[in-house]
């Protein structure tokens, strides 16, 4: 169907690519977070969508990482606030962004959306097209609403680390948060380039079928010209 459609096709893959690697972060691979905070004492905590790890923990664990079950929420400023250099979030803000973190399950139902979207929109045609461009809409509107959520529950912990640690812990949003940033644009651009190929592909086949009879005249003339 084109060169542009399939940039859009490849973009709504690349979302989802992008949204399975948001949802596989820690604990499932300890090294993918949302956040990621530096304690003082030489470990680091990976917060993932299904839960978190510690990475180098101490005893029992001997410098390997230990990481919590996968689980549907979980509570990062619950965690923080238990390290040795935090002091107790205020309890609203804290229980806030605890609360928030079961709507991390977001995360595969928009990778899985994304895909769907990617392989109508790749293999069935126009109509299919314009369904995978829906399809998209809704996982990029369900991708926006996780980007609030998630940067609200980690942004809430970031500033608690940032003000209360003096400098002895350190947080960074992760490669995690990123990629869902990255599927959001991505979800965006593929959704319309699908769309638009599509009904574009449509409109020039339809004015080739309107013009073929006018055409028939210059093309014979052009054929003559071609004799000479
Ligand atoms: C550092 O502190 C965390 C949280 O209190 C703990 O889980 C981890 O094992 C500690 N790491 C070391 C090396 O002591």
């Amino acid at each position: 169907m084109g060169f542009f459609h399939f940039i859009g096709v490849f973009l709504l893959f690349a979302a989802s690519i992008l949204l399975l690697i948001t949802t596989i972060s820690a604990p499932v691979v300890n090294d993918i977070a949302l956040l990621r905070v530096h304690l003082n004492n030489g470990s680091t905590l990976n917060f993932g969508t299904f839960g978190y790890c510690v990475l180098n923990a101490a005893q029992p664990n001997d410098g390997n990482d230990w990481c919590s079950k996968v689980h549907i929420g979980y509570k990062p400023a619950n965690i923080i606030a238990s390290t040795a250099a935090s002091q107790d979030f205020d309890e609203i803000t804290g229980g806030t962004s605890d609360a928030l973190t079961s709507t991390m399950v977001l995360h595969p139902i928009e990778c899985g959306l994304a895909f769907i979207a990617f392989v109508i929109s790749a293999f069935a045609g126009m109509f299919g097209s314009l369904f995978g461009a829906l399809i998209a809409l809704v996982a990029w509107i369900l991708t926006l609403i996780s980007l609030a959520i998630d940067f609200t529950v980690f942004g809430i912990v970031h500033h608690h680390v940032s003000d209360y640690s003096a400098g002895r812990e350190r947080a960074t949003f992760g490669d995690g948060i990123w990629c869902l940033a990255a599927a959001f644009v991505a979800l965006f651009f593929g959704m319309f380039i699908v769309f638009f190929t599509c009904c574009a592909a449509r409109r020039e086949k339809r004015r080739g079928v309107a013009s073929k009879q006018e055409v028939q005249p210059v093309q014979t003339r052009r054929k003559r010209f071609g004799m000479f």
